[in-house]
């Protein structure tokens, strides 16, 4: 049955072209001291930095800036822009960029009322303190980091990647030619993490409203039918679009209310990501077919039967047991054929070397609850069957 739940998106979303006029006039409602937060210096390649400090100087604002956040970001990077928001007042963080930076602009905004190491926010040894605002401007379709709490931020001295939950972005500007720019690699692990992030909550123990299976079962579909063609045409506006806005609902909450739920593939790849550095969606796209195959069973085969009908338009006569397998195919098919990624983790220079202690954080030091529950053993065993 499901369980009781409050529905709180709080995001505002200005979906499409044309809409940058609006920037300006949205910040100035927080005041009148902005710091823009970016990463490596794509926005400035493609123009929009310029666009975006012309809003700002229209709407006589002004403009502090933290640049260079890299992705899987940083915690030294938290530290750096919480240091600027204390010295300069800042009134509201405006994040141009992906997940990286919009996770990063969001640890910032919390970290900026808090005194001491910004890492115990991450961590929760602290509460979150009360947050800066944060609007953000998305550059590529992949965490849904622009309508979600999430942030995920690494400390490479001690290989660690953590999410914590802060607060949602306030605004988001969402226009899909602001994705026209990303390279096939990108489009590639951010489709894949789209898909991933439904496939965790439609492959879950708890799936009792038909009305969202639809829902996701739709998200997918269109990653599926959108991520090729974004591939093959960078400039399908029609593509990026749904790519992008399917970006923002597969985990801004909706599809998981009222569920109890625990994700597998997110957490394993945070370890890769942690450890290796490795872009968080690849590490996805390896990690997704072999998880399904050690989750695959008697039990578990209707829901993976639901997937190939409704999702791959697979035939319905299908034996559950059959299906499943036909789904995993389908899906490796997708992410190593269709979108190019690689398959291995031995293709992208990954060993067993860290498999032991990167299963044990994963699993929390106990048991992953999740479809089906992975202990440490079954996350080392699952880490194998990608070598
Ligand atoms: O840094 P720049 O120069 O901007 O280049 C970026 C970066 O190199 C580039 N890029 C972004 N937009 C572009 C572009 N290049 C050309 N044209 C554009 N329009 O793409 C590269 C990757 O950017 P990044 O922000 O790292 O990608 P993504 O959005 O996939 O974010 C990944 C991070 O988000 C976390 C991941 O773990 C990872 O750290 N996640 C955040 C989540 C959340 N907040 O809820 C959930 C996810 O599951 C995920 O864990
Ligand atoms: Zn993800």
């Amino acid at each position: 049955m499901l369980n009781s739940f409050v529905y709180d998106i709080p995001t505002k979303v200005y979906f499409g072209k044309d809409q940058m006029n609006h920037l300006g006039p949205e910040l100035r409602k927080f005041g009148t001291r902005v710091l823009l937060v970016y990463g490596g210096g794509s926005i400035k390649k493609t123009g929009l930095y310029d666009r975006v400090a012309e809003e700002l100087r229209d709407a006589g604002l002004s403009c502090f800036e933290l640049s260079g956040v890299d992705p899987n970001p940083r915690i030294t990077s938290v530290a750096q822009g919480a240091n600027l928001c204390r010295e300069h007042g800042i009134d509201v963080l405006l994040a141009v960029g992906g997940g990286s930076v919009i996770d990063c602009a969001k640890v910032i905004a919390a970290a900026a009322n808090y005194d001491g190491d910004p890492w115990d926010i991450v961590t929760q040894k602290v509460p979150c303190p009360s947050c800066l605002p944060v609007v953000t401007i998305l550059t590529i379709a992949a965490t849904g980091s622009e309508m979600d709490p999430g942030c995920v931020i690494s400390k490479p001295d001690t290989m660690d990647k953590i999410g914590v939950y802060t607060q949602a972005p306030r605004v988001s500007f969402l226009d899909p030619t602001h994705t026209f720019s990303v390279g096939r690699r990108q489009t590639a692990c951010g489709s894949a993490d789209i898909l991933s992030h439904v496939m965790e909550v439609y492959f879950s123990r708890d799936y009792s409203m038909d009305m969202i299976d639809g829902f996701m079962e739709s998200m997918m579909r269109s990653v599926l039918k959108y991520a090729p063609v974004a591939l093959a045409e960078p400039e399908n506006y029609e593509a990026r679009a749904n790519l992008m806005w399917a970006a923002s609902w597969a985990i801004n909450g909706f599809i998981e209310y009222g569920k109890i739920q625990r994700w597998a593939c997110h957490p394993m790849e945070h370890e890769l990501s942690a450890v290796y550095d490795i872009t968080h969606g690849l590490g996805l796209a390896i990690l997704t077919p072999r998880w399904m195959e050690y989750a695959l069973s008697e039990q578990t085969a209707p829901r993976y039967k639901q997937f190939a009908v409704n999702v791959l338009g697979m035939d319905a006569g299908l034996d559950d047991m059959e299906a499943g397998r036909s789904v995993i195919e389908a899906l490796k098919l997708f992410f190593y054929d269709k979108l190019g990624l690689e398959s291995t983790f031995t293709e992208i220079g990954i060993g067993d070397e860290h498999f032991a202690a990167m299963a044990e954080k994963a699993c929390g030091g106990s048991v992953l609850n999740a479809f089906r529950p992975l202990a440490r053993q079954d996350i080392e065993n699952i880490f194998r069957m990608c070598l």
